[in-house]
């Protein structure tokens, strides 16, 4: 990116306004009136802000800034899919041994304020949040935006068998989209508000790659696999993520499902190899991992909304 395009995030970043055009920085140039607010943006930039969040959902879907620190270098790998068009991303809370849950199924909440705001600045970045209907009757997640500022995504239940209630919390009208995807032949109980997602299915399971295109179709192109391992696990074995976001609890729960569960491998050369950036949060860890190089072309997707 050029020094130019940096200002310009920075300015919009400390005046929150996104109309400042690239074309308007060679305006105010011109006119010799701004060495201040250059000097200022520049001033800025050194800074690590945390309170410069709130600006990050728009210049992430809007602009190609850099994102203001500390965002880019956790956000700034989401903006666009390496493979294509679409980014997709899963999240796991776990504690250190890996447990996203107890054994008897109990999971609020494993991670800390920090953890659970990273989960919420995810939500906020993407189009659309995908689970499991095991997580949905779990634990009845409302799947909004609610711990940082910025817009939910739309809502979306991987449900085969037509098991989720009417009365499920995500299913709740409020204003965004809210999918289940189901087989060609599953009888459904739902609002006629929820848009229902028929795939073929092959031994009860729909493929990840038919998931994703079928929401690249309806206009949704960045997604959060939210959960649970069995969802997360299933993407991940169809190389259908790009990132894995890994935040680690300072807990040991000692038994319970894990993260992640694939099929049993030989040896250690046959393992997913998954780069990964550290950034602390809090008194958790988050492990980025790029899965890029596994992921799968799903096809082109519609912008992002
Ligand atoms: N710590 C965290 O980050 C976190 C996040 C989310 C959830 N959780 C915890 O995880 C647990 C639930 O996870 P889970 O692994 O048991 O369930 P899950 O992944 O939420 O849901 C699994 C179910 O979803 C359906 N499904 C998902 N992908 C499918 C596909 N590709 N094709 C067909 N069906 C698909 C299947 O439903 P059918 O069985 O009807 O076929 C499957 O059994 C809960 O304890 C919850 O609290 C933890």
């Amino acid at each position: 990116m050029s020094a130019a395009k940096r200002i310009f995030a920075i300015i919009d970043a400390k005046t929150g306004v996104f109309t400042i055009s690239f074309s308007k920085y060679h305006d105010i140039m011109a006119t010799g009136s701004t060495p201040t607010r250059i000097q200022e943006a520049f001033d800025t930039a050194k800074e690590d802000n945390p309170s410069t969040w709130h600006l990050v959902p728009r210049m992430l879907r809007e602009t190609d800034f850099l994102l203001p620190a500390p965002w880019e270098d956790v956000f700034g790998p989401l903006r666009r899919g390496t493979v294509d068009d679409m980014v997709v991303v899963a999240q796991c809370g776990q504690s250190i041994d890996a447990r996203i849950a107890t054994a008897s199924g109990h999971s609020h909440y494993i991670n800390g304020t920090e953890g659970l705001a990273h989960l919420h600045r995810l939500r906020a970045l993407v189009d659309a949040v995908v689970v499991g209907v095991g997580t949905a009757l779990a634990d009845d997640p409302q799947l909004t935006v609610r711990r940082v500022a910025g817009p939910s995504p739309a809502r979306v239940v991987l449900d085969p068998s037509g098991r989720l209630a009417p009365t499920a919390l995500l299913l709740a009208d409020d204003g965004v989209r809210r999918l289940v995807v189901t087989k060609m032949d599953t009888m459904l109980d739902l609002p006629a508000s929820i848009e229902v997602v028929r795939l073929a299915a092959a031994d009860g399971q729909l493929a990840p790659d038919a998931v994703l295109a079928a929401l690249a179709q309806r206009g949704f192109r960045r997604i959060l696999i939210e959960g649970g391992s069995n969802t997360v696990s299933r993407f991940l074995a169809a190389g259908c993520l790009d990132r894995l976001h890994v935040v680690i609890a300072p807990m040991i729960i000692g038994a319970g499902p894990a993260s992640v569960n694939l099929a049993p491998i030989e040896r250690v050369d046959e393992a997913v190899r998954a780069p990964m950036r550290v950034h602390h949060l809090g008194d958790e860890v988050l492990l980025d991992c790029d899965l890029s190089a596994q992921r799968i072309a799903i096809g082109i997707a519609k912008k992002s909304m």
